[in-house]
């Protein structure tokens, strides 16, 4: 048996690490590309959709990708505390690597304006957790500023070492397809998570050498038959945060979607060159219909995920019904983080039927006989 070991070890070539390396993993992706079926637009315009669930990492979120990356650097450098400003999936993944590691992690925080599940997630794992009263971007600006007075290491995507480890989601998804997709829709809030992926699927694109699943020739990428060297990147934003829509920074951003309530994303310049290189766009959703896309995926295939993460879908399908997505093209959505980080708002948008009874055959039988489609 070959137990996986993380995904530092099966792209090690590709990553900045060294044979004798002490890297600190948690058995981090490797996760789902799930095909959907029953979604309509799947049909009506002959798409191959799938999504990339994020939410099976160890933490619950495309976070420890770069996490085991930057926490392994930090290591390898000697430092004993690392440092983060979070919307809440990074505090939970800065928690759980450097508990792995031994060290200490800070985690800067929005009061009351973060998941439940990922604050209990910092909270058991042992970080220091510092509320501030004061939104993400606060959070960041300060994490900036008290690193240059204090031994810690910060870990928030600004670090080179997480952008690392994120672009291994872009080489899970060609190495599972033997392709890239024509389109990639993902979330946007820091814009750390689209850079990296374009620089994993940039990557693997100037790489001309590798066997083709299409011919029988080395030429992968350059292969007639394989149409598309890197995928359009379509970036989807909430539109009370949505300053790549306006054009510029927003200073006091608001959304249901607490993960990207990000008014000055840090990876500005970067998330732009990805999106004109690729020759992408970036849209916008009311948190309404965030919401109304988080039900429809759990309602309609089974997946759970949570509500920032929802609008790589809501984005895939919008363009799909107005032709900005072509017809019979391949297309994945970053499910960025698992739908139980936040079951309060799972909890007061479910419309699923809870009926009350006294524990009798009769009754119980009543509610199967009345409901059973
Ligand atoms: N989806 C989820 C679930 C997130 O937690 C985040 C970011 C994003 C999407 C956006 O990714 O920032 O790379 O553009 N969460 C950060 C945090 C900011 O602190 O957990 P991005």
């Amino acid at each position: 048996m070959i137990r996986y070991k993380g995904l530092i070890d099966r792209y090690r070539n590709r990553l900045p690490v060294d044979d004798d390396t002490r890297i600190i993993e948690l058995g981090e992706g490797n996760t789902p590309l799930i095909r959907l079926e029953n979604i309509p637009e799947i049909k009506d315009y002959e798409i191959e959709l799938y999504v990339k669930f994020e939410g099976m990492n160890p933490t619950g979120s495309f976070k420890d990708r770069g996490m085991t990356m930057a926490v392994t650097q930090a290591v390898s450098e000697g430092s004993r505390a690392i440092i983060c400003a979070s919307t809440g999936n990074t505090s939970a993944s800065a928690a759980a690597y450097a508990a792995r590691a031994g060290i200490t992690a800070f985690v800067l925080i929005p009061e009351g304006k973060i998941a439940l599940g990922k604050l209990a997630q910092a909270m058991m794992k042992g970080a220091v957790i510092i509320q501030i009263e004061g939104n993400f971007d606060d959070g960041m600006r300060l994490v900036k500023e008290v690193a240059k007075e204090a031994p810690v290491s910060i870990v928030n995507s600004i670090n080179p070492y997480r952008l690392q480890g994120q672009k291994t989601a872009a080489f899970e998804i060609i190495d599972e397809l033997g392709r890239a997709p024509d389109y990639h829709c993902l979330p946007v809030g820091n814009a750390g998570n689209i850079t990296a992926y374009w620089i994993g699927y940039s990557e693997y694109a100037n790489e001309a050498t590798q066997s083709c699943t299409f011919c029988e020739n080395k030429c992968r990428y350059e292969c007639e038959k394989q149409t598309n060297v890197r995928p359009k990147m379509l970036g989807y934003q909430a539109s009370g945060a949505a300053p790549f829509l306006r054009g510029e920074m927003v200073d006091n951003p608001e959304t249901l979607a607490t993960a990207i309530r990000i008014g000055h994303p840090q990876s500005w310049d970067l998330a732009w060159h990805a999106s004109r290189e690729s020759g992408g766009w970036f849209d916008e959703f009311s948190d309404e219909d965030i919401l109304s896309v988080q039900k429809l995926l759990a309602e309609k295939e089974g997946i759970f995920c949570e509500p920032a993460s929802a609008i790589s879908l809501a984005g895939a399908l919008r363009d799909i019904r107005s032709g900005k997505i072509e017809k019979q093209s391949c297309v994945t959505c970053t499910l960025t983080g698992h739908g139980l980080k936040d079951p309060d708002i799972a909890i007061q948008q479910s419309s699923a039927p809870v009926i009350k009874t006294d524990a009798s055959l009769n009754n119980v039988k009543k509610a199967i006989l009345d409901n059973i489609n």
